[in-house]
């Protein structure tokens, strides 16, 4: 199939886009390269230079394609809060955009990247699809709000969509094919990798007096390369289905800060200086994932998201990145 796969320069479109080539599917990647990076682009793919609110360039790309996969977002949680116009314009009209494109340009497969942050404050653990949404910030808003379109563009266009709630994406492809590392990440694995390089002073533990086995939150790490495989599963499904389809993509396995920052002291050999400081606000103690539905629905399970995995394709990545220092 033609796959556009808008925001595949990005830090997990990057993945996705290596994943469907390997498939054997065609990929044009839609990117502006505010946060992507040209250098994954992967020379058996191609780049539409252009901005997901800029109507006709997504039209052009749009035309000629059989499915979108849609990554293209804002996903900084604290900064959505203060700055909801770049969220509302990226996030919200950005998507919009693209969905009206889609249904002009005949185009009727959705994969649409979501997020755990549609559910706020675990109500209940593990979290599948039916609990209660109830975000906590603007980002996880957006997030609910495009998945609430998606459905009625369903009933009114027929577009099929499949809409992946990411828990915490981290890691990165084991093969060493993504060059281009996530610029300014403010995710607790690459901070801790940055701890590890000296690029920043210390990595700073939001509260160790949470209702946790050792005190440290605890979340939902995901591999990005298994969260890949998710994305050529659910444009498979929709296929075959010919129906939508809500999905959680986690590894079902809770993993705690202290934890994180212990087996990257052990994978990187370095002392990484951490101190305990202040919880944050909106963090929950513990987040968890149900995949069951990705079991059932899609024959999908994480397979590289255990803690070790996570760090040591991270470091390496860093390694190749020349990041490391010393
Ligand atoms: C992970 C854990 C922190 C930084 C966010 C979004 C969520 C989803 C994934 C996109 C938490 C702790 C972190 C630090 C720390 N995004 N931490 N020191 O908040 O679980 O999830 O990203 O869809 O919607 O909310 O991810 O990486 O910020 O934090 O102790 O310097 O690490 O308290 O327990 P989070 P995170």
């Amino acid at each position: 199939m033609k796959i556009l796969i808008v925001g595949g320069a990005g830090y997990i479109g990057s993945h996705v886009a290596r994943e469907f080539l390997d498939q054997g599917h065609n990929v044009v990647v839609f990117d502006n390269l505010n946060t992507g990076d040209r250098a994954n682009i992967f020379p058996d793919s191609s780049l539409v230079h252009g901005d997901i609110l800029d109507y006709p360039a997504v039209l052009a790309a749009m035309r000629g394609m059989d499915a979108v996969v849609h990554l293209a977002a804002a996903k900084a949680v604290g900064e959505s809060m203060a700055n909801p116009e770049k969220y509302s314009r990226n996030n919200l009209v950005g998507t919009i955009n693209l969905l009206n494109a889609a249904c002009e340009a005949g185009v009727r497969r959705f994969v649409f990247s979501s997020s755990a942050a549609v559910y706020g404050e675990p109500a209940y653990l593990p979290a599948d699809e039916a609990h209660p949404t109830n975000p906590e910030n603007y980002y996880g808003f957006t997030k609910l709000e495009i998945e609430r379109i998606l459905a009625w563009y369903d009933k009114l266009k027929g577009i099929r969509f499949a809409a992946l709630r990411y828990f915490n994406a981290a890691g990165y492809d084991a093969k060493g094919r993504i060059p281009g590392l996530e610029r300014n990440p403010a995710n607790l694995i690459p901070l801790v990798m940055e701890a590890a390089c000296g690029l920043r002073p210390e990595l700073q533990i939001f509260g160790d007096d949470w209702d946790t086995p050792d005190g440290t939150c605890v979340r939902d790490y995901v591999h990005v390369s298994d969260l890949a495989r998710g994305h050529v599963a659910a444009l498979d499904w929709i296929g075959g289905h010919e129906k939508s389809l809500v999905v959680n993509l986690g590894s079902e396995t809770g993993i705690s800060v202290k934890q994180i920052v212990d087996c990257a002291r052990k994978v990187t050999g370095r002392t990484i200086p951490a101190r305990v400081v202040g919880r944050r606000a909106g963090d929950p103690a513990q987040l968890v994932a149900s995949s069951a539905l990705a079991k059932k629905e899609l024959g999908w399970a994480a397979r590289e998201s255990d803690v070790e995995n996570l760090v040591r394709s991270s470091w390496d990545a860093y390694v190749r990145a020349g990041l490391t220092g010393k």
